[in-house]
């Protein structure tokens, strides 16, 4: 028996079955749009798990090369490089060395990817492009005399490592240091050195998050105090809309937002502002608290790691830069 009116709406009909609910999903999830993070570290005979964050590994260029392509055979749309040199100082030397650990990287990769690929379909290779896995004092850019950290002078040495990472094959850069000027001053060193099709990916809204403590371990971080000079505070949004349209106007190739979870509300805003691709970096310690809880036996797994995609996705994210791309990718196919 009916107990509602005749011709109530009854929102729930388009709920019934599995196969409604499949064909009316408003949001997919594809492996092109995952960007998977990876860690390599210069001097590891093997690659080393990292304990905050289980089933993420420091890798070695051996198996960097096999995690690729597992990622090439998943679909996934990118991979995002970090390198952890052997040897750090005050500027960060081996950040555009052309031997450093993070170039050989690149080199590695897009040898992979060139190999494995089948007609187009192969991840872009992207790489961080930030200075504080190279400097010994562990901040994002070189210091002055009275230890603040130096926006201008690190713009030089943001140039000369996209340049160099570019050479070693990277297709995309990815400044994430939070320095102002840091998007057009890598423009015009690729563009200067012949290198017009090499994009960037600007981490235009980067904020001071907690939520980035795993990675510390991930790159070895020996940094003491924080980054609230550079990143945002996580009170503000309206500010990072100024820092999209900045880096816009630099030229940014697309614009990022890191974390995801928390900032759902800074990403859509972003995401109807820009008219250029959207990404959004779920971090370090939003994979690492979904592990934790999953562990325990306190959430379902895989329902939780789609759920916290997909809502990355809805809320205007074309790119999710996750560390579970490639197991995301599997179960989609
Ligand atoms: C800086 C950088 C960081 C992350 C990506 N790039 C760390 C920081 O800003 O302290 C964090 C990524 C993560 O937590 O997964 N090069």
């Amino acid at each position: 028996m009916n107990s509602l009116p005749i011709g109530t709406p009854r929102p729930r009909r388009l709920r019934t079955t599995a196969s409604m609910r499949r064909l009316v999903a408003e949001t997919r999830l594809h492996p092109a749009n995952l960007v998977l993070p990876m860690f390599v570290k210069e001097g590891l005979s093997e690659p080393k798990p990292i304990a905050s964050m289980p089933g993420v590994v420091q890798h070695t260029l051996a198996s960097l090369a096999d995690a690729i392509g597992d990622a090439t055979h998943a679909g996934v749309g990118g991979v995002m490089l970090f390198g952890i040199p052997a040897h750090r100082d005050a500027t960060g030397t081996a950040g555009d060395a052309p031997d450093g650990i993070l170039q050989q990287a690149l080199t590695v990769a897009r040898e992979t990817v060139d190999k494995a690929a089948t007609g187009l379909t192969r991840p872009v290779v992207m790489t961080d492009t930030c200075l504080d896995e190279f400097t010994d004092h562990g901040h994002c850019g070189v210091l002055t005399a009275d230890g603040r950290v130096d926006n201008d002078a690190t713009l030089e040495r943001y140039a000369s490592m996209a340049v160099a990472q570019a050479r070693a094959g990277a297709e995309v850069v990815g400044p994430s240091g939070m320095m102002d000027g840091q998007v057009g001053a890598i423009r015009a060193a690729l563009d200067e050195a012949g290198f017009t099709d090499t994009a960037i990916l600007a981490y235009a809204v980067k904020y001071a998050s907690a939520l980035f403590g795993p990675f510390r371990e991930a790159v070895d971080s020996t940094l003491k105090g924080d980054r609230r000079t550079y990143q945002m505070d996580p009170a503000n949004g309206r500010e990072g809309l100024r820092e999209v349209d900045l880096d816009l106007a630099e030229g940014a190739d697309m614009v990022m937002v890191k974390p995801a979870g928390s900032y759902l509300d800074v990403l859509a805003a972003v995401a109807d502002r820009s008219d250029v691709p959207v990404a959004a970096y779920q971090v370090s310690g939003e994979y690492a608290m979904v592990e934790a809880a999953a562990a325990n036996g306190w959430i379902d797994r895989k329902a939780a790691v789609l759920e916290t995609v997909l809502g990355i996705r809805r809320a205007g994210a074309d790119i999710v830069l996750t560390y579970w791309a490639t197991e995301i990718a599997h179960w989609i196919n």
